[in-house]
């Protein structure tokens, strides 16, 4: 049985009223907005014919994706982030503000407060036994080239099990996250371990809806950055390290081909000592550039909800009264 009632002037008549058309209060914005998600679900359902049964089972996986705080994940996955980012580099190429490294997805990964490093860090706790040191270098640039010093470059990656401090619980506060400022030549340099990539947990919702689509949850390993300067454009980036299965087959889609960086593995000891290291270790050597803009908005990162965003980290607090 298939009927057609979207378009019945008493269906639009219901939108609206569920819309809140008719009520004074609320947000116009929301009335709009909702309108419009709603008339598309509603025409969805004649078009697929949706039973009630696939409406309760999709209520069910919504109510499973919240109970597992998952919509920050699924996000990703079925391309939000991807096409948020395909948006702002759309309105940046209107606006003339065209090069620099490229953006990609920040994830749902990230905590405010790390620690803050001159020039250059040590990024784990030593605790990943087995885990392969990484070295991680760049320089932060102006698109002319010029070196940005004081730069700040925010750095955040997963353990090698593939999994960030703060949402596991077992590994130490801020592990594998610090800010480093640049030195005087914009360079930033990082001792810590190379991350494992990682998936989406299995069974769960999102895992569900990815199987449904015939699709994957995987991510390739990668890094996080947020790198900003005074008089330069905020950027969110990340890098997926070449080589692994799943560079080119990112179920978050964040790969971006400026993007994948080489992960070389160095096993002389003399230029391990170079680096203050022993060898064998492997280099991840990543510059970044950033657009200039009179543009304060554009300076800082964009809001939205952030892991401890709103409180200061140890180091950043005033000291604790007596
Ligand atoms: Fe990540």
């Amino acid at each position: 049985m298939t009927v057609k009632i979207h378009d019945t002037p008493d269906v639009q008549n219901f939108l609206k009223a569920v819309a809140g058309f008719d009520e004074q209060g609320g947000s116009h914005r929301a009335k709009q907005i909702l309108h419009r998600l709603l008339s598309d679900v509603y025409r969805l359902m004649d078009d697929f014919d949706v039973s009630p049964e696939e409406f309760w089972s999709a209520v069910s996986l919504l109510n499973e994706l919240g109970k597992e705080s998952q919509f920050g994940l699924l996000a990703p996955g079925l391309g939000f982030d991807h096409y948020l980012d395909m948006r702002m580099d759309a309105a940046d190429e209107q606006a003339g503000l065209t090069g620099g490294t490229p953006r990609t997805i920040e994830g749902p990964l990230y905590v405010a407060g790390a620690p803050v490093a001159e020039g250059e860090a040590r990024l784990d706790d030593g605790s990943d036994e087995g885990a392969e040191v990484m070295w991680l270098t760049g320089q932060v640039r102006d698109t002319q080239g010029k070196p940005i010093p004081g730069a700040q470059v925010e750095i955040w990656h997963a353990d090698s099990k593939g999994n960030y401090s703060f949402f596991d619980p077992s590994q130490s506060d801020y592990n594998l996250r610090r800010t480093i400022l640049a030195d005087a030549e914009g360079h930033y340099r990082a001792r810590s371990i190379i991350p494992s990539g990682y998936g989406v947990p299995a069974g769960s919702p999102t895992d569900q809806v990815l199987k449904l689509l015939g699709r994957h949850g995987q991510r390739p390993a990668h890094i996080h950055f947020f790198v900003s300067a005074p008089g330069h454009r905020h950027l969110t980036t990340q890098i997926n390290l070449a080589g692994d299965e799943y560079t080119w087959d990112d179920f978050a889609f964040a790969t971006r081909e400026e993007l994948v960086v080489d992960a070389t593995r160095i096993e002389d000891a003399a230029e391990a000592a170079k680096r203050g290291l022993e060898a064998p270790f492997t280099e991840v050597v990543f510059d970044v550039e950033l657009a200039s803009t009179a543009d304060p908005e554009l300076q800082t990162r964009h809001k939205r909800p952030r892991a401890l965003e709103d409180e200061a980290a140890p180091s950043q607090r005033e000291p604790a009264e007596a």
